[in-house]
């Protein structure tokens, strides 16, 4: 179905984008040392809101309509699972859907997440409100993946999980009551899993996380109808749903994703005589942590032109080629940053003086051990980097590192990003192993960096 052109209302659009072939051959990408990287490009679409502008469709009474979704191999996994759950989906124009939401049903087959672990722990929260059976699954990395984090939560509101705590597992859900959770991590997925779930509940639904993560779904809530309170308290940051829970069809605009943008501008920063404009990105501060450790390290990154979309800030950033030097980063930056530690150790790696990252455990339970992944890449092209319990250190070059290497992604996109982009800047080309899974989370990635003159080309 959503192979051939997602549920039946309304004609298939040509160039409907396709989830990933079952068992594809790995695809290996080498990038080189070029000139100046330089021009405009349109940010892909952010990731974690596409998921949850889909999950809040189908679970609105309505049509909800939504412009500017990523179309990328996660994204699709959730898309194809609102409508296993009974949603209609309708592709319109290239990022423009529809999605009629309203009561879900038992699907007929296992939700298969694939690579992506918002899909799989938003999925289980929002599931285990209905009155349904539903088996999750995912790729080799995704059954890696902790999911006591959600399984717990959900089994105190009352949600029967079988299996786990692994994946595959079987959620059977329905007629939840309310929760005051504390969350021992600083985890959106899993405050978001307790409030899509808790959308259902009876009674009070509450959670307390350490430190304050993305708010994409409490902003989110509010575009559908639904106010969630926040405050700061003492365990560190408390989110409440309202008592009137009732979703109401929306129409958004997706952001762009500053965890996609953050490739094309590092590659700006890194390559000599480079200079990259793009529009619209994301600018809500729980996810720019890395621009501003970037300007810390002296970066030119300019942000202007501020607005809204979809009930998020957004700006327009520019990148120019500087000369950056090593910081030491705090682990209070950690949850505003999480995705971005592989590109920050590449930029790092360029930058004079030694980069000390803190409170990176989280790397370890990512798409990889993005930890080891990162120092292992690092190692390959001649850098000097080490882990320290949770920190990462890195020893700048000072200048383009050796490169010459090809490096292990692990099966992990943003690794393969990172060093494709650290490419661009060291003496001798590097080559990563395993680029298809770049699809994940930006799709046009080789073809909007060589739109700047990058040269990234196939191995
Ligand atoms: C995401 C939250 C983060 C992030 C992931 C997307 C989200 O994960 O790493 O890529 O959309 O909620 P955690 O919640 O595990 O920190």
């Amino acid at each position: 179905m959503i192979s051939r052109g997602y549920g039946s209302i309304g004609p298939p659009v040509p160039d409907d984008p396709q989830l990933p072939a079952a068992a594809a051959a790995p695809l290996a990408l080498s990038a080189q040392r070029s000139g100046p990287i330089r021009g405009e490009a349109a940010t892909p679409s952010d990731k974690s809101m596409s998921h949850r502008a889909l999950i809040l469709g189908a679970m609105a009474q309505g049509e909800t309509q939504v412009s500017g979704l990523l179309e990328s191999a996660d994204v699709l996994r959730t898309a194809a699972a609102i409508e296993a759950f009974g949603a209609g989906v309708t592709r319109t124009a290239a990022g423009s859907w529809t999605v009629r939401g309203g009561e879900w049903r038992s699907p007929a087959e296992p939700i298969d997440c694939g690579n992506a672990g918002t899909a799989a722990r938003l999925l289980m929260g929002a599931a285990s409100g209905f009155e349904l059976a539903a088996t999750f699954t995912g790729d080799e990395s995704l059954r890696r993946r902790p999911m006591a984090r959600v399984i717990e939560p959900l089994r105190q509101m009352g949600a029967r999980i079988d299996g786990g705590p692994l994946l595959p597992l079987t959620i059977v859900g329905g007629a939840l009551r309310g929760i005051d959770y504390v969350s021992p991590h600083a985890s959106a997925q899993v405050k978001s899993a307790v409030l899509l779930a808790g959308l259902r509940a009876s009674g009070p639904v509450e959670v307390i996380e350490p430190a304050r993560s993305r708010d994409h779904t409490e902003r989110m809530l509010g575009v559908f109808g639904v106010q969630v309170e926040a405050e700061q308290c003492a365990g560190g940051w408390r989110v409440r749903l309202p008592s009137d829970r009732r979703l109401r069809a929306a129409r958004l605009a997706v952001a762009g994703d500053p965890s996609s943008a953050a490739f094309p501008l590092v590659a700006a920063l890194l390559v000599p005589g480079s200079q990259v404009n793009l529009s619209s990105v994301l600018a809500n501060p729980l996810r720019t942590g890395l621009f501003d450790v970037l300007r810390a390290m002296g970066a030119d990154l300019c942000s202007t032109n501020p607005r809204e979309r979809g009930g998020e800030p957004v700006a327009d950033l520019t990148a120019r080629s500087s000369s950056l030097s090593g910081v030491e980063v705090e682990a209070a930056a950690a949850p505003s940053m999480i995705d971005e530690y592989p590109i920050l150790a590449v930029a790092a790696a360029c930058a004079s003086g030694t980069t000390i990252m803190h409170g990176l455990a989280e790397l370890r339970v990512k798409e990889s051990d993005r930890l080891a992944a990162i120092v292992a890449g690092l190692h390959r092209c001649g850098v000097n980097a080490q882990m320290q319990g949770d920190s990462l250190i890195v020893h700048g070059c000072g200048g383009p590192p050796l490169g010459g290497a090809s490096v292990q992604t692990d099966g992990d996109h943003r690794i393969a990003m990172a060093f494709l982009v650290l490419g661009l800047a060291a003496q001798r080309p590097v080559e990563v192993d395993e680029a298809g899974m770049i699809d994940t989370s930006f799709p046009d990635f080789a073809a909007l960096m060589r739109g700047l003159g990058a040269a990234i080309e196939p191995a």
